[in-house]
């Protein structure tokens, strides 16, 4: 593996200031585990407040506008992430594209502008249930990526791919690792005709969908599998730092 695994807690929309301590905590014990990148996404509310905890981990945003600032209620755009304290953005999230209808223009148009707003991106993709019956699902997902990857020269260090099925998504159901290892190598061939196989080799692409202390090594040790975006195993420094220490042992074995 090119780059250090990555394991990003995504805290979806939880999370109040008495969270800052598991934050604390995270950031805190992540200090042990230099093999390993980790970072949270908090949501916007917290995103400041977070980022004063730090001192090693990353702090990014579940979502971001594709304008400038302006006339946008209730949006935020990537200009104000950075000032809140924001490294990187997650884009593309199966749960945008199903409750506000985000296109894979729309979704594009984000990621172009928090490259240029100095954001590094998580760009997610993943299939419904009824897509993977139907033997469509890589197909399904390569489309999803081919149009919205950024047209970008070097991708290294500013993009990450997070693959997502979206019926392992807070349902205790994960992938099975051949499924992962399968998708990984298609996104990873994607990659590479893109942007090049040099360049791309930097590009880590993540698995998401119920990943736990217990099920993390096996996932973290396939090949192609460059670390982990997690939901509800994110919500306590306990089981996300199994999450980290499983990364940490899967790079050392
Ligand atoms: P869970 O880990 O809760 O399944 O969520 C995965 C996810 O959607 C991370 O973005």
């Amino acid at each position: 593996m090119a780059e250090r695994p990555y394991i990003v807690g995504n805290w979806k929309m939880n999370g109040t200031r008495a969270m800052l301590s598991e934050a604390r905590a995270i950031d805190r014990a992540a200090q042990r585990y230099m093999k390993v990148e980790v970072a949270l996404a908090p949501p916007y509310t917290l995103i400041h407040a977070v980022h004063r905890e730090a001192e090693q981990i990353g702090i990014g945003a579940q979502d971001c506008h594709p304008g400038e600032e302006g006339a946008h209620t209730g949006d935020i755009c990537a200009t104000m992430l950075s000032d809140a304290g924001a490294k990187f953005v997650i884009l593309g999230h199966s749960e945008r594209r199903q409750d506000h209808g985000e296109s894979n223009e729309l979704i594009n148009a984000k990621i172009e502008s928090a490259l240029e707003g100095g954001l590094r991106v998580i760009l997610c993709c993943g299939e419904t249930l009824d897509t993977r019956d139907a033997g469509e699902a890589e197909s399904f997902v390569l489309g999803q990526l081919k149009a919205s990857l950024p047209s970008i020269e070097d991708p290294a260090e500013r993009l990450t791919i997070a693959y997502e099925p979206i019926w392992a998504i807070g349902t205790g159901r994960t992938a099975t690792v051949d499924d992962v290892v399968a998708m990984h190598a298609s996104i990873r061939r994607l990659l590479d005709e893109t942007y090049g196989a040099e360049t791309s080799a930097a590009v880590r692409i993540l698995y998401g969908g119920s990943v736990k202390p217990e099920n993390a090594r096996e996932i973290l040790s396939a090949p192609e599998v460059g670390g982990a975006l997690v939901g509800g195993a994110s919500l306590s420094a306990e089981s996300f730092l199994g999450i980290v220490v499983a990364a940490s042992e899967a790079e050392d074995a």
